[in-house]
């Protein structure tokens, strides 16, 4: 059993506004809700705004506190968006209009399923890319006028800091597909794999995450020690699968694989029945399992 999706995910911002205002005006972003603002619904978790991108849901979680500077020399983590071959052509000038740099992402290895791939910081640093994923099936809908359409979350690129351990329990636990091996971006070793859907999870191997990579939940002192770097509050990658039997199979799995696990921190908020589970990889990155049939 594997997982079949990257379904959402989210950033850290230090400011929701102008956080929003980028989105909506490149993207067509549509803001969704605000999430602990006034009820402190989980109490600690910084505000969360939701806005909806393509066909899925993007968080963006208040900092609560200065973000690390965005160092050129760390490109991860980062999130890629699928768009059209059209929209990626139109992109350079649409991006030039608004005064957001742009630089072309080193190649990837043939046989991905991944083209075109252009690469941007948002205002507080966040890497985004937008690439054509070949094969893809865009979802219907229309972005607002002169914003890019995103179709879909194309891949993800996390550190790990130890690549043999993040391999196997990508592939083991969560039943991920092994696709290719180099020396990475940074030199130090890549793994590519790929989900149920084709969606790519790049993982490239740091001697120590970054603080952007320390993303944690309600409680920072459930977090895994991973580093010198402070745990920030809020983001995570949602990973899902198809019904019960497979939330079943890969829940197990992280129980024999004994991870640090916030449990599910919004259950009061969902309907009954709706299961859910945030929990961290072995090199401590946040994940959240969910079941979308
Ligand atoms: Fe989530």
């Amino acid at each position: 059993m594997a997982i079949r999706t990257f379904d959402h995910s989210g950033f850290i911002v230090e400011d929701i506004p102008r956080a929003h205002e980028f989105y909506e005006t490149l993207f067509g972003a549509r803001p969704l809700f605000i999430a602990n603002l006034k009820t402190r619904t989980y109490d600690g978790w910084p505000i969360i705004s939701f806005v909806e991108m393509g066909k899925h849901r993007f968080e963006l979680c208040l900092a609560r506190h200065p973000l690390p500077p965005a160092a050129d020399s760390r490109p991860v983590p980062r999130i890629g968006f699928a768009v059209s071959s059209d929209a990626l052509s139109e992109l350079p000038q649409r991006l030039a209009e608004l005064h957001i740099s742009v630089m072309p992402a080193p190649a990837l290895p043939a046989g991905l399923g991944i083209s075109g791939c252009l690469r941007l910081r948002d205002p507080d640093g966040n890497i985004i890319e937008l690439a054509h994923w070949e094969g893809h099936v865009p979802s219907d809908g229309r972005a607002a006028r002169g914003a890019v359409q995103v179709t879909d979350v194309c891949h993800v690129a996390l550190e790990v800091s130890d690549l043999p351990l993040a391999e196997t329990f990508y592939t083991g636990a969560l039943g991920m597909t092994f696709l290719h091996r180099d020396a990475g971006e940074l030199g130090n070793g890549r793994v590519i794999l790929r989900n149920g859907l084709g969606q790519l999870l790049f993982l490239e191997a740091v001697e120590q995450l970054s603080e952007r990579s320390l993303f944690c939940g309600p409680d920072a002192s459930t977090a895994p020690k991973v580093g010198s770097g402070r745990p920030h509050a809020g983001a995570h990658i949602a990973v899902s699968v198809a019904d019960d039997d497979a939330y079943d199979e890969i829940e197990a799995n992280l129980r024999a694989w004994k991870v640090t696990t916030d449990g599910d921190v919004r259950a009061a908020e969902r309907p009954a029945g709706e299961r859910s589970e945030y929990f961290y990889d072995p090199s401590g990155n946040r994940l959240q399992l969910i079941v979308v049939s």
